[in-house]
């Protein structure tokens, strides 16, 4: 069995910055460390910080002061984020950079008069957090549908993205959109670590008889790589911890594709690959065998 194994797969920029933050702060042992809301979509990292004192919170005010707060790579509201400030906690920012970019850019355009667009998913924290940065006004929206549902307007408008959808859904409702406003700009702010996870996904799944998507079961950018791969490779999986991994279902495919969620840690990838490479030795190891007896 051939095994590939996408470059993109794991952590990205952001998701690294902010288990470094935390990682910080513990071997500071800087007094009592809370994230609002986990860290990151993974549950193997958010289960380890825990074991280790952090504590998830979903408000200050579940919070033993003082102590570190740490706001993580999703980014939260500009009011959340200055009451923290008010209540004087130690707060380490692991907002995303590319993230933080879209929080200003909203307010400044807000501020300018634009109506804001998010297209993204409304229950995602990232894109609670962005709204929070235009006082909550933003419409957002997840399909061409609900464009159909708007009404045309001449205002003008501000389109943003949440930064893990697809250039596809990007590029669709943009076009709906079109027909809707007159006077519309646009900033793509998908972030280049998730297309080219994306594009690289799927150059793997269009070559491979059995793509593999490594996650946790919340991350949406883990979802959407699953679907992405589906649709090229029609025997995709999707699992969170190696030992999902259905061995008998793969051990039957010649060539197999590996990729991984921005919030994957390096060790379960190694170790999904770990377990491959294992299958292969075995096999390996049977068919010398049966060479062997058969001459
Ligand atoms: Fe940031 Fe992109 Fe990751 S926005 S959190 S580097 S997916």
């Amino acid at each position: 069995m051939d095994i590939i194994v996408a470059e993109t797969a794991g952590f990205c920029f952001g998701v690294d910055r902010a288990v470094s933050s935390v990682r910080r702060l513990i071997e500071g042992s800087a007094g009592k460390i809370y994230t609002l809301g986990a860290v990151i979509h993974n549950p193997q990292v958010n289960d380890d910080f825990a074991s280790r004192g952090v504590k998830i919170i979903s408000g200050i005010e579940e919070a033993e002061l003082p102590g570190n707060i740490v706001v993580r790579a999703h980014g939260i509201a500009k009011d959340v984020y200055e009451g923290l400030i008010r209540e004087g906690v130690n707060v380490v920012d692991a907002t995303c950079p590319y993230v933080k970019k879209i929080h200003n850019l909203v307010q400044e355009k807000y501020k300018e008069g634009y109506g804001i667009i998010i297209i993204g998913d409304k229950d995602h924290p990232e894109v609670k957090g962005i709204n929070g940065w235009c006082e909550n006004t933003a419409v957002i929206l997840d399909s061409e549908e609900e464009v159909q549902a708007l009404k045309e307007s001449r205002q003008k408008v501000c389109v943003v993205a949440q930064t893990t959808i697809t250039k596809e859904k990007w590029e669709n409702i943009n076009k709906c959109l079109e027909n809707k406003f007159e006077n519309i700009i646009k900033f793509d702010t998908i972030c280049s670590a998730t297309s080219q996870r994306q594009k690289e996904a799927l150059q793997i799944a269009k070559i491979v008889d059995c793509m593999i998507v490594i996650g946790g079961r919340d991350s949406s950018n883990t979802q959407k790589l699953y679907e992405i791969c589906k649709k090229y490779c029609f025997n995709t999986i999707k699992i969170e911890m190696p030992s999902e991994l259905p061995l008998e279902d793969i051990n039957k495919y010649k060539k197999v594709g590996i990729t991984a969620g921005a919030s994957t840690p390096d060790w379960i990838i190694k170790e999904v690959i770990g377990k491959m490479d294992e299958l292969n030795r075995q096999e390996n190891e049977m068919s010398f065998k049966e060479a062997f007896e058969s001459s």
